[in-house]
């Protein structure tokens, strides 16, 4: 790359995806690196329901570092900001001291410019920050000529960021030195392996969740012995048996795990001192709802998991969307007539008998679920070549305020 001698911003925009564990991680072992206390596995979300875009753009004439989140600015002085900014420019240096790197000496002095935002409600408690960290990385990765393993970095701005680095089925080994070097994400399956599987985030509330997971799983740390029992005994074979059963694309097996990791994470929550309550009782009547179903059908067809809010996420194949959709759709009757109940990937029509309903027998709860987003497993972060998805324009300010 020629050295800029241009006052123009050298302007990159990324995309990035949300992942939602199925084998939860709940725990930090070192506070400062994001180092936690249990491997973690996940499943990424597809980009056209679910995404973060990041644009970040560097120019001599900036004055300093910036960031603008959904249109507000905000403050760059977080410290995980800080981590993942010194981070990217400590990796550039050495990289073109070692003279391996095209990156021209002056943009490495230049600030940075940032704008980021997601096509979902943040507030929703989907998972934002892990989008937004992954985004974040890979861009300035992008701007700096910073290429290989990045997971390491973006886990340093929220844990589960790290996994939102590759597409399909991911893994967070938690790694054991102290430096946390070998606390990586690394890919298990790519996004084709299993083009069958579907995923439905019901949406719940799109209220903010009242304990974050950040000082949510201090607590659990400190108080909660079943959380060490978890991290110690189970965990580890739970991840052999998730990784088999996703390589087999065993759904009876995958479903039974996801939900049984996400009840016990909910568990150990309970057994934090004070407790921390993450599910709602539309989240309950979610549980009870996929129980009934599947035994209605004696098979397991559908698998809930919950994160530190209310919002469900459910597994299940494509072939039984359209009436699951329906089922909850019927025990959780929406305030409209249901047209914008049902975002995402189209969901065929289905009718439900009355042996089901009665079979399921569950009193419908109306405005519990405000609305269903229907996608499945993709692929991870990517550049945007388009120059007209940039969100900060030539002179490197916000487009537009939204
Ligand atoms: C329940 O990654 O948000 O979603 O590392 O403190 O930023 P920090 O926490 P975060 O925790 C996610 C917790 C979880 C489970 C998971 O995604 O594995």
């Amino acid at each position: 790359m020629p050295e800029e001698r241009t006052e123009q911003p050298h302007i990159v925009t990324c995309t990035a995806p949300v992942n939602i564990a199925v084998i939860k991680y709940w725990g930090k072992r070192n506070e400062d690196l994001i180092l936690p206390i249990n491997s973690s596995l996940s499943v990424t979300l597809h980009q056209d329901q679910l995404k973060t875009t990041t644009t970040v753009a560097t120019s001599r004439s900036f004055q300093e570092d910036r960031i603008w989140l959904n249109g507000k600015e905000e403050d760059i002085t977080h410290p995980r900001l800080q981590s993942c900014l010194r981070e990217i420019r400590r990796l550039a240096r050495k990289r073109r001291n070692d003279g391996d790197s095209g990156v021209d000496s002056a943009s490495l002095s230049h600030k940075v410019h940032i704008c980021s935002v997601n096509n979902f409600p943040t507030a929703a408690g989907l998972a934002s920050s892990a989008a937004g960290f992954a985004c974040l990385v890979y861009t300035l990765a992008r701007v700096f000529g910073v290429e290989g393993e990045l997971s390491g970095i973006a886990r340093q701005g929220s844990g589960s960021a790290c996994r939102s680095m590759y597409g399909g089925f991911v893994q967070w080994i938690m790694g054991n030195k102290e430096d946390g070097k070998d606390s990586l994400a690394q890919q298990v399956e790519p996004e084709t392996h299993w083009p069958e599987l579907r995923i439905l985030v019901l949406v719940a509330s799109a209220e903010r969740k009242p304990v974050g997971s950040t000082s949510g799983m201090q607590t659990s740390v400190k108080t909660s012995c079943l959380l060490k029992h978890r991290a110690e005994s189970v965990v580890p074979g739970r991840m052999v048996e998730m990784t088999e059963a996703i390589r087999k694309k065993d759904f009876a097996a995958f479903a039974e795990l996801t939900m049984k990791d996400s009840n016990q994470f909910h568990a150990t929550c309970l057994d934090t001192y004070p407790p921390i309550f993450y599910l709602n009782h539309v989240s309950q009547q979610i549980i009870s709802l996929v129980h009934r179903y599947n035994k209605h059908y004696g098979e397991t067809r559908v698998a809930y998991t919950f994160d530190a809010g209310p919002n469900a996420v459910i597994f299940t194949l494509q072939q039984h969307v359209p009436e699951f959709v329906h089922v909850v759709q019927h025990f959780f009757p929406p305030e409209t007539n249901g047209a914008d109940f049902i975002k995402g990937l189209p969901v065929n029509c289905a009718s439900l008998s009355e042996e089901l309903k009665q079979g399921i027998g569950l009193e419908p709860m109306p405005k519990g679920i405000n609305y269903i987003i229907s996608t499945k497993v993709g692929p991870g972060p990517c550049v945007v070549e388009d120059p007209t998805q940039q969100l900060l324009s030539s002179d490197g300010f916000p487009k537009k305020m939204m």
